[in-house]
């Protein structure tokens, strides 16, 4: 399977970015795996429940429904974009994540899109779960404290009292529970090409990715 590129790795790695610009250049469709948990986390939130109730998340999964519209993201049709992009969002859906059925609920829909085949697939388990099959696989990653100096731009935005020292911290938290997790964990394959993007531009690493892809 050529024409599906999955992009897998840690949190602020750059994947979203990157994947995105990719598929621009590419003409292909662009999904946002991450976006699924963070907006499973935005309904728990909404809905006051807690994500260890089986029956009340089993409830949400069966009503929400996500839609992608161009760079939104929708829940129930409501634009979350810009709510599904904090601190407590993130954390919240690395937890939830973690929880088989919820793996389970948001499958379907990222394997059609694997199945439909024209796309950027980013997340943690794309390659290794989603798309097995797919001939162009990547794993980027950058040192934590970079990672962690992108994170911390994006958060200081909503929430300027959050320090560099709290955004490194959670971040290692969030990186030891995905790649630690038994439901499909973070992996790097040995089928994967990896990509160390500290210290380079994300269109240097946009285009190292496009000389590495096998499309023929
Ligand atoms: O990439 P992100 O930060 O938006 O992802 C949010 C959380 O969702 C992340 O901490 C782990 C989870 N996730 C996952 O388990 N599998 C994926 N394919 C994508 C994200």
């Amino acid at each position: 399977m050529k024409d599906v590129i999955t992009i897998d790795g840690p949190s602020g790695s750059g994947k979203g970015t990157i994947a995105r610009r990719l598929a621009k250049k590419l003409g292909y469709q662009y999904l946002d795996t991450g976006a699924l948990y963070r907006a499973v986390a935005w309904k728990a939130v909404q809905d006051k429940i807690d994500i260890n109730n089986k029956d009340a998340l089993n409830t949400i999964l069966g009503n929400i429904k996500i839609t992608f519209e161009d760079d939104r993201v929708l829940v129930d049709g409501k634009d979350i974009s810009s709510e599904i992009r904090t601190g407590e969002i993130g954390e919240l859906s690395s937890q939830v994540s973690a929880i088989p059925l919820v793996r389970t609920a948001l499958f379907n829909m990222q394997r059609d899109m694997c199945l439909k085949g024209n796309v950027v697939i980013e997340g943690r388990d794309t390659g290794t779960t989603i798309c097995p099959e797919s001939e162009n696989k990547f794993y980027l990653d950058a040192a934590v404290e970079e990672r962690a100096r992108r994170r911390f731009r994006e958060l200081n935005i909503k929430d300027p009292g959050i320090t560099m020292e709290q955004t490194i911290e959670d971040m290692k938290k969030r990186d030891l529970r995905d790649s630690s997790r038994e439901s499909s964990p973070l992996t790097k394959t040995n089928d994967m090409v990896y990509v160390d993007s500290t210290g380079m531009e994300i269109d240097e690493v946009v285009s190292f990715i496009k000389n590495n892809l096998n499309l023929n």
